[in-house]
């Protein structure tokens, strides 16, 4: 069935500076904010690996290290630990193969389609995954692992998307739907940057998710400013399509907008909800809160 070439490689881009949610971004970067007890980078890290992917590729900048740090062995943290008899089980999703991790830098802020075009060397020749991590995408199986499913039925292109309210869909990039393929997935015809609300082709937007052909680098090499004087990977996927397969798959899950921060506390309330360990406590919380 899987006549197509594997996705091994997953680009990141945490070059951004989180102003959003400064001064809570101003030493640490954003990425690591955590979500209960996980940073939000390694949600979507433990997301693409469960979709396979073996080669984490970090789009980073000044003042970022502490992102590949994470995922280093914390050599006298693992000795005190052991020698006091600690659970290490918890550091696991923070170990990397060795040689698996790999950062480029984005000297300047350009757009996420400049900070996906500095990655190039890397990605090489290979179709490859993009995860924003900003958006924490909640589901079983998760996102990436649903869009892998679906790239090895149909190869090509392909778009993670949800739904929203019409009003919204300027913050996004959006998608023209074609033809349904299934259920959760369809066709693209066309892909337009934070259209106004009355342009847009429908109010499907892109969550955050992708799975390209390695041509979309090509492209990105002479893509002009788009949306916000930014160079947008969108338009180049848009240039794309007609020339390579496009489809959207339709995320079977939840997710929320960790970049926003009623979408932060959303996120960690429904994750907190959700665990076994403390879910209930918290539970109870927040209905005396409510009750104030
Ligand atoms: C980026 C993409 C956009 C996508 C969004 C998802 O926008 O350009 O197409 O819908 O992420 O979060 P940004 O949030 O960086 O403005």
């Amino acid at each position: 069935m899987n006549q197509h070439k594997p996705i091994k490689k997953a680009v990141f881009p945490v070059a951004g500076l989180g102003t959003r949610f400064l001064p809570a971004t101003k030493a640490i970067p954003k990425e690591l904010l955590p979500i209960v007890d996980r940073p939000l980078i390694q949600y979507a890290v433990d997301e693409a690996r469960e979709a396979g992917i073996e080669q984490i590729i970090f789009v980073t900048g000044r003042g970022k290290t502490a992102i590949v740090e994470h995922f280093d062995v914390a050599y006298e943290l693992e000795a005190t630990m052991k020698e006091r008899g600690k659970d290490m089980s918890v550091l696991d999703p923070t170990r990397a193969t060795p040689g698996d991790i790999i950062t480029v830098r984005q000297q300047v802020p350009l757009g996420l389609g400049h900070a996906i075009w500095c990655a190039r060397a890397i990605v090489g020749d290979e179709p490859f995954a993009i995860l924003l991590p900003d958006e924490l995408m909640v589901g079983e199986p998760g996102c990436m692992k649903q869009m892998v499913d679906a790239y090895n039925e149909v190869g090509g292109n392909l778009v993670s998307v949800l739904e929203v309210p019409q009003e919204d869909v300027s913050s996004y990039g959006v998608i023209a739907p074609g033809a349904s393929i299934s259920d959760t997935l369809t066709e693209v015809t066309g892909l337009v940057e934070k259209p106004p609300v009355a342009e847009a082709p429908s109010n499907k937007i892109i969550s955050g998710r992708y799975i390209l052909q390695p041509e979309v680098m090509r492209t990105l090499e002479n893509q002009g400013k788009g949306a916000g004087g930014e160079i947008q990977l969108t338009d180049a996927m848009a240039r794309m399509i007609g020339n390579q397969p496009f489809h959207a798959v339709t995320f079977a899950g939840n997710r929320y907008d960790c970049g926003s921060k009623t979408g932060f506390v959303e996120a960690t309330l429904a994750l907190a909800l959700q665990r076994e360990d403390m879910g209930e406590e918290v539970r109870a919380i927040a209905e005396r809160l409510l009750a104030q």
